[in-house]
C-alpha cells in the first residue's frame, strides 16, 4: 500500500475510534493507540526511512498535519466529555421537587376521632366490644324481648345459633357495666351490621360511637348538659340542640337528639328536609332493667346512654351526599380529606 493510502487509511481508524469514545479514559487509550510512541501514525512516520528525499518530505509533512489534526480532535473531544459529564452532576434547584405522596385518615376516622377526643377531653374514657356478638349482649340484656321487631331475621346478620353481627354499639355497655362498678364513664366506638338495602343513605355496616355515664346521681340534666357541650364542640357554638320524646327498650325516659341544621341554620332546605332540625343521635336514662341485667345493686344507681351515627355526622360536617363514597376506596374522594 502507497504511503498515502496508509495515512488515509489511519486517519478512517482514528475517527471511528474516536466515535466510539464516552469518557476521558476512553480518549487517552486512543491517543496512545495512534499518536503514542509506538502508535499507528508514528508508526507510519518511523518507516519513512525507505522513501526517497522527495517522498518523504512529501509524506512527513502529510503526516505532521494529520498528527496536528488528531491532537487537536483529541483535546477538543476532552473537553466535551468532561463538560457533559459536569453538566450531569450538576443539582439544578429550580426543577421542581419530587412531591412525597403521603396518606391520610379516612372522613369517617376523622371524625370518629373528633367526637372521641371531645368526650375524653369531657372525662370519659374509651372502651371496645365485639363485633360477632350473642344475642344476651346485643338484646337480651338490653331489655330487647324476644318479639321485638328488631329481634326479627331482616334486621340482623344471624351467624350461628345465638351469635350475630351487633346491630348497635349498645352491647359494649353491658359489657362494661358487667367488667365495673360505678362510676362508669365510658365512650364506645366501633362498627355496627344491618341488613338494609344500600342506598345513598344506607349502608349494610356502619359506625356508631355509644356513651354511658352511670353514677349515684345522674340526671336527665346530665345527660342534656354533656350532649349539648359535645354538639357545641362538634358542630360550633351557635348549635342548637332538642330533645324528642322517642322509645328505645333500654334506656326510660328516651329521646331523639336533633341539632339545628348545620346547612340553613334552622330556614328549612334540602338537607333537613323543610324542618330546619337534624337528628343525630338517640339518648335516655339507663332502664333499670338493664342495671338488673348486668347485676348492679337496684335502685342504687342512675345514669345515661346515647349513640349517635358516625356516617351521618360525617356526611352533615363535610357536604358528602352519599353513604356508599365512604366504602368505595375512590382515593379522589378520600385524598380531599387531608
Ligand atoms: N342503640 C340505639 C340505636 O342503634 C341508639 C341508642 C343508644 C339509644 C343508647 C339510646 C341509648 O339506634
Amino acid at each position: 500500500m502507497a504511503f498515502a493510502d496508509k495515512l488515509e487509511q489511519v486517519k478512517k481508524d482514528f475517527e471511528k475510534d474516536c466515535a466510539s469514545c464516552a469518557s476521558a479514559k476512553d480518549l487517552e487509550e486512543v491517543k496512545v493507540k495512534y499518536i503514542g510512541r509506538k502508535g499507528l501514525l508514528t508508526g507510519v512516520l518511523r518507516s519513512l526511512s525507505e522513501l526517497s528525499v522527495e517522498e518523504k518530505k512529501e509524506i512527513g509533512r502529510k503526516a505532521n498535519i494529520l498528527k496536528n489534526e488528531f491532537t487537536r480532535k483529541l483535546e477538543e473531544l476532552k473537553e466535551r466529555v468532561i463538560e457533559a459529564g459536569e453538566k450531569a452532576a450538576r443539582v439544578d434547584v429550580t426543577l421542581p421537587g419530587i412531591r412525597r405522596r403521603t396518606g391520610n385518615l379516612h372522613p369517617l376516622t376523622l371524625t370518629m376521632s373528633r367526637i372521641n377526643e371531645i368526650f375524653v377531653s369531657m372525662g370519659f374514657r374509651i372502651a371496645e366490644g365485639p363485633e360477632i356478638e350473642s344475642e344476651f349482649y346485643n338484646f337480651e340484656a338490653l331489655n330487647i324481648p324476644l318479639d321485638h321487631p328488631s329481634r326479627d331475621a331482616f334486621d340482623t346478620f344471624y351467624i350461628e345459633g345465638e351469635y350475630l353481627l351487633r346491630s348497635h354499639t349498645s352491647n359494649v355497655q353491658i359489657r362494661v357495666m358487667q367488667e365495673q362498678q360505678p362510676p362508669v364513664q365510658v365512650i364506645m366506638p366501633g362498627r355496627v351490621y344491618r341488613p338494609d338495602a344500600v342506598d345513598a343513605t344506607h349502608s349494610f355496616m356502619f359506625h356508631q360511637v355509644e356513651g354511658l355515664m352511670v353514677d349515684d346521681d345522674i340526671k336527665f340534666s346530665d345527660l342534656k348538659g354533656v350532649l349539648s357541650a359535645f354538639c357545641r364542640s362538634m358542630f360550633g357554638e351557635d348549635i342548637k340542640m332538642r330533645l324528642r320524646p322517642h322509645f328505645f327498650p333500654f334506656t326510660e325516659p328516651s329521646a331523639e337528639v336533633d341539632i339545628s341544621c348545620i346547612i340553613c341554620g334552622g330556614e328549612g332546605c334540602r338537607v333537613c328536609s323543610g324542618k330546619g332540625w337534624l337528628e343525630i343521635m338517640g339518648a335516655g336514662m339507663v332502664d333499670p332493667t338493664v342495671f338488673e341485667a348486668v347485676g348492679y345493686p337496684r335502685g342504687k344507681y342512675t345514669g345515661f346512654a346515647f349513640g349517635m351515627g358516625v356516617e351521618r355526622i360525617a356526611m352533615l360536617l363535610y357536604g358528602i351526599e352519599d353513604i356508599r363514597l365512604f366504602f368505595e376506596n375512590d382515593v379522589r374522594f378520600l385524598r380531599q380529606f387531608r
